[in-house]
């Protein structure tokens, strides 16, 4: 559908070329003074030095080209050379009818639609997931369904952390623990259990004790390290032990996405991309990329126009060992080559700009995309504590990731059971539903950049710029429409009061709003979006009654107007990652 600031501005820009002026004049903007007008034209004062014309005088003759049109209850021409516009009720009827009507309320899709990976999550497999990676599937999961919603193919990678030291550590420390283990023992000709020998708490303590000692015990930091190695060379007891790492902490790290209402397609990590590695290498080697410096092979990508240093993209380590660059580097490679994405987005810790600057540099220079390809890194900002320091436990140690989700459930739980929003087998979901609004709300309601101070209190409250709110102001309008009965099929009618127009021209605004997130990828735009709209929905059903009203005609069109809001509202926060419950 044409978004309706277009259709406006056409009529207005085919005035201003009706009285002799150059069309482009006629661009329209939502007022910025509401109380005067709904929209406006300035184009008067630019064309003003043009024609050498009184700017009142051109605005007066535009006016009198619209003064026929019935989109238009009110045009005004105001000095100096304002034009300012009120929409007629019956055209605003009609355009929300036909968003209403329209599939995705008639937001186009984007014409260059491809297909697009987001890498985020990024979990480390052994260690526990913990608050920094909460924002990358937060804001991941958002960014992901927007680009969905806008035609995309959209693939999500979670991208492990699957291949590092940490599984030396583990490895190390489980040997100290219990060497009479089969996976120790090299002559051992399998197979090897089928069971793991620790469950996911054993990992827990295992893996920070282990990390902890690296750093004061040289030995067993060697040891761990040779661990690492071999099992990258595919020593096969250490191999069986990482593939029971694995399968203990993806069961436990789904558990925790499950709850969080984040799902990746796709379960990759950086070990999938080794057997890219070699080959790549070769490549690079060829195409005479790969520089030496200081032992190392690396590759330039320092570009002439740059105002500051970009080091090389190191490859190789002077022991032969590649790094998190050239994983990432492969990974380009093995994406490309399954699903051809036009676009990768990395959902990630602002602190690795720079990695991630000379990786996409390298990537183009060893043409492991099309020239074409969007390589983007989406930079998040640091969840921190009311003391403005990264977020900690009471203790000082760092968050688990489900230890947050139960205090915040917690903390909802005792609301809803105190004020008896739901009773019996209701709470537990309306409980886990309020407390997913109020922690992603929370984090999404900032641009990804900026940093945020988490604070509970303020995330779960029912008022202000909360998700509690938004989920309140569904479940009103869900309650009032189950009282009323079937309401899905009946048309938009004219506004009969101005909270019901605000709230019809709130609606129009919607494209605006995901297409501005879609763009800059920020999912804060839908939620801005989103508090705005329940605002006026409130307003709206504070000033009207709905139920009461004994004008059928008139009750129609305010039920049909509530549930179009209702279904903005779901599609809006679904976008968002989560969703509303029945009662609250
Ligand atoms: N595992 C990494 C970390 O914890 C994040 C991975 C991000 N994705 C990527 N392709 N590098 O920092």
């Amino acid at each position: 559908m044409e978004k309706l600031l277009n259709l406006i501005s056409a009529k207005v820009s085919a005035a201003f070329e009706a009285a002799g002026y150059e069309a482009s004049y006629g661009r329209v903007t939502v007022s910025n003074r509401p109380d005067l007008c709904e929209y406006q034209c300035n184009g008067a004062l630019p064309a003003a030095k043009l024609y050498h014309k009184a700017p009142i005088q051109i605005a007066k003759e535009v006016a009198a080209k619209l003064e026929a049109d019935p989109a238009f209850s009110e045009v005004r021409a105001a000095l100096p050379g304002f034009l300012n516009l009120k929409l007629a009720p019956a055209f605003l009827a009609v355009y929300l009818e036909g968003m209403r009507t329209a599939e995705r309320f008639g937001v186009e899709p984007d014409p260059r639609a491809g297909t697009v990976v987001v890498d985020y999550g990024g979990a480390n497999v052994a260690k526990p997931l913990h608050i920094g990676h909460l924002r990358s599937a937060i804001i991941g999961e958002s960014i992901k369904r927007i680009q969905y919603f806008f035609g995309n193919e959209t693939v999500g990678d979670t991208h492990l952390g699957d291949w590092g030291l940490q599984m030396g550590l583990v490895i190390a420390a489980l040997q100290d623990r219990q060497p009479e283990l089969c996976y120790f023992d090299p002559g051992f000709t399998g197979p090897y259990p089928e069971e793991a020998p620790f469950t996911i708490s054993d990992l827990e303590e295992i893996y920070p004790a282990a990390s902890a000692r690296s750093k004061t015990d040289e030995a067993f930091a060697r040891r761990a390290h040779d661990a690492t190695f071999e099992l990258q060379q595919g020593r096969p007891g250490y191999y069986a032990l990482w593939k029971h790492i694995m399968a203990v902490s993806k069961a436990d790290l789904r558990k925790n996405y499950d709850k969080l209402g984040v799902r990746f397609e796709v379960w990759l990590g950086e070990s999938d991309a080794q057997p890219y590695i070699p080959p790549m290498l070769e490549e690079m080697r060829q195409k005479g990329l790969l520089v030496e410096s200081e032992g190392a092979q690396v590759i330039e990508v320092q570009e002439p126009t740059d105002t500051k240093e970009v080091p090389p993209c190191i490859i190789m380590k002077s022991d032969g060992a590649t790094l998190y660059a050239t994983t990432d580097l492969a990974t380009i490679r093995q994406r490309m080559e399954t699903w051809k994405p036009d676009r990768i987005l990395y959902v990630v810790d602002k602190r690795q700009s720079l990695h991630f600057e000379q990786v996409f540099r390298a990537a183009r220079k060893a043409a492991l995309v099309k020239p074409e390809t969007e390589l983007r890194h989406i930079g998040y900002g640091t969840m921190n504590g009311k003391d403005g320091k990264p977020f900690k436990t009471r203790a000082g140690g760092v968050m688990r990731l489900e230890t947050l989700i139960n205090e915040i459930t917690d903390f909802v739980r005792a609301k809803v059971e105190e004020n008896n929003l739901v009773t019996g087998d209701d709470v537990a979901d309306t409980t886990a539903k309020i407390a997913l609004a109020a922690l992603k709300y929370g984090d999404l309601m900032n641009a990804p950049t900026k940093d945020y101070i988490f604070d509970l209190d303020r995330f779960a409250a029912f008022e202000g710029n909360t998700g509690p709110y938004i989920l309140y102001t569904i479940v009103r309008i869900k309650s009032i429409l189950a009282r009323y009965g079937a309401w899905e099929e009946l048309p938009i009618a004219a506004p009969e009061s101005p909270e019901a127009k605000d709230l019809m021209l709130a609606l129009t605004r919607l494209p605006d709003a995901l297409e501005l997130a879609y763009r800059d990828c920020a999912p804060n735009a839908i939620c801005a979006y989103v508090y705005e709209l329940a605002g006026y929905a409130n307003k709206f059903y504070h000033e009207t009654r709905i139920l009461a009203e004994e004008d059928k005609q008139k009750q129609q069109g305010y039920i049909a107007l509530i549930g179009l809001t209702k279904r903005v509202l779901e599609c809006c926060i679904e976008l968002l990652g989560f969703e509303a419950p029945e009662k609250m």
